[in-house]
């Protein structure tokens, strides 16, 4: 498959999911961007976020990692290259097969599955040494709505001893009255039930656009 080809596949998903979804994260330009790829959307490319949020840090050729709210893909395939597996779970179908294409375009698909299903109803096969929870706890598309208790025990209990968690809030405002508050209360209920459950190495907020984010390192006590 030529790069022009893959573009084409993608455009054309794109275009299908708006007509199927109308409360995606679509609409207005493609979320995710991945250079190696030459693909541009609203985030960050995947490369520059994983050097800012230091992830290359986690890298292991012998590590299985799960990307929770995978959306394009882009992070399982870019975590392909670097890791023995790569998993994605991803509800919206037409996404996944986003990242289905971009893995066979580069070649990673033998270490990558996509699976069509919401996080509370994922059933793993494996115990997972890196889990990547990425603006994916307290979606704005609302179909990410588990409390955080079980949402974050659940990830505690699929990481293998001294496996490793990452977290990235959903983007929120510090100002009350806006209305997108609940994104800030959420995050501080993930940030607490995260220190109840994991041991934490690093916990941190950042400017993201007008609003903030929170990221969380933490460590499996098992
Ligand atoms: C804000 S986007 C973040 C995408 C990606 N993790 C990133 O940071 O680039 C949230 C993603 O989570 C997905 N999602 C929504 N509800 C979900 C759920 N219950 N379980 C897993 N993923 C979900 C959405 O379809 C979307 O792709």
């Amino acid at each position: 498959m030529e790069l022009c080809d893959l573009h084409k596949s993608i455009h054309e998903l794109i275009e299908k999911d708006k007509s199927e979804n109308p409360v995606s994260y679509n609409q207005e330009k493609p979320y995710q961007s991945y250079e190696r790829i030459e693909f541009e959307g609203l985030r960050w490319s995947v490369e520059k976020r994983i050097r800012e949020y230091g992830l290359e840090a986690l890298y292991d050729s012998s590590a299985k990692v799960l990307d929770i709210g995978s959306n394009f893909g882009f992070f399982v395939a870019e975590f392909a290259h670097h890791f023995a597996l790569s998993h994605g779970v991803e509800p919206n179908q037409n996404l996944n097969e986003i990242g289905r294409n971009t893995c066979t375009y580069l070649k990673v698909s033998e270490k990558t599955e996509f699976n069509d299903v919401k996080f509370q109803d994922f059933h793993a096969e494996t115990e997972y040494d890196r889990i990547f929870s990425l603006a994916a706890f307290f979606t704005s598309d609302k179909n990410e709505r588990t409390s955080a208790d079980q949402y974050f025990s659940k990830i505690e209990r699929m990481l293998s001893p001294g496996g490793i968690f990452f977290y990235e809030s959903t983007s929120y405002p510090l100002d009350e009255s806006s209305e997108d508050y609940s994104h800030y209360i959420a995050s501080r209920k993930a940030i607490e039930i995260i220190h109840q459950l994991f041991d934490v190495t690093k916990s941190y907020e950042t400017p993201s656009g007008r609003y903030h984010r929170h990221f969380i390192l933490a460590h499996s006590r098992k």
